[in-house]
């Protein structure tokens, strides 16, 4: 049984406490961090930036600072982001409109030191990743249309996941498979039994008050 992580979004935290916010989800049992960064611009909403992951590094304990950036151009960012203490970046497949530009970003990704994740979003066909696979140490399936925490699980994701999960077995090589949107206890069930091993869950663990309960809901 592949081992599974919970990946806690503090998009649903409560910013005035953020630094505490994070202190308290790793002894509940998570073991990533996740950060959504939007600009804007790919997403109509804004959240934040290199500063914030700055600030909460230091309570992130051994937790991997998995930093989703929902960006125009992400590429422009990975210096900032890898100074501020993200261990992980993960960026959109959408973000660019051609194969060159996006290895340019993985590269630099890697060239930072960091790992380096892909996503798709919902209407994306999942086999536009393909090429990229042998690269990646983590594959992104957004279960529901970045932007905003608080949505319904799509169950067409489902489908992208096994297919990921076929590719990545065949490669032999770890290769996290990450499902972001809608996870409560009732979908994080069906995902990783489609394939996933990261959970990101932010309105589940973060709008209840007993995180540490929830956590260990995903993981059962
Ligand atoms: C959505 C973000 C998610 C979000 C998930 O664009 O990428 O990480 O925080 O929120 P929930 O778990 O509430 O769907
Ligand atoms: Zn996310």
């Amino acid at each position: 049984m592949r081992p599974i992580i919970v990946a806690p979004s503090i998009l649903s935290a409560d910013f005035d406490h953020i630094e505490s916010e994070v202190l308290k989800v790793e002894p509940a049992g998570a073991k990533f961090i996740h950060l959504d960064v939007m600009d804007g611009v790919f997403v109509p909403a804004k959240t934040f930036g290199p500063e914030l992951v700055r600030r909460i590094s230091p309570f992130a304990g051994k937790m991997i600072r998995d930093t989703h950036l929902m960006v125009a151009d992400p590429k422009s960012m990975i210096d900032e982001f890898a100074a501020a203490g993200s261990e992980l970046i993960t960026f959109h497949y959408e973000s660019y409109d051609n194969d060159e530009d996006r290895f340019a970003c993985l590269h630099a990704i890697h060239d930072a030191g960091l790992l380096c994740g892909m996503s798709i979003k919902p209407d994306t066909p999942e086999d536009v990743l393909l090429p990229f696979l042998p690269e990646l140490d983590l594959v992104l399936v957004m279960s529901v249309e970045p932007g905003k925490g608080g949505q319904k699980f799509m169950e067409k994701s489902l489908q992208k996941l096994s297919y990921f999960r076929k590719h990545i077995d065949e490669l032999g090589k770890k290769i996290y498979l990450e499902v972001d949107g809608g996870i409560n206890d009732e979908t994080a069930k069906i995902a990783v039994r489609f394939g996933a091993d990261v959970l990101v869950a932010g309105s589940y663990i973060y709008g209840h008050e007993d995180y540490a309960r929830r956590i260990q809901e995903l993981l059962r």
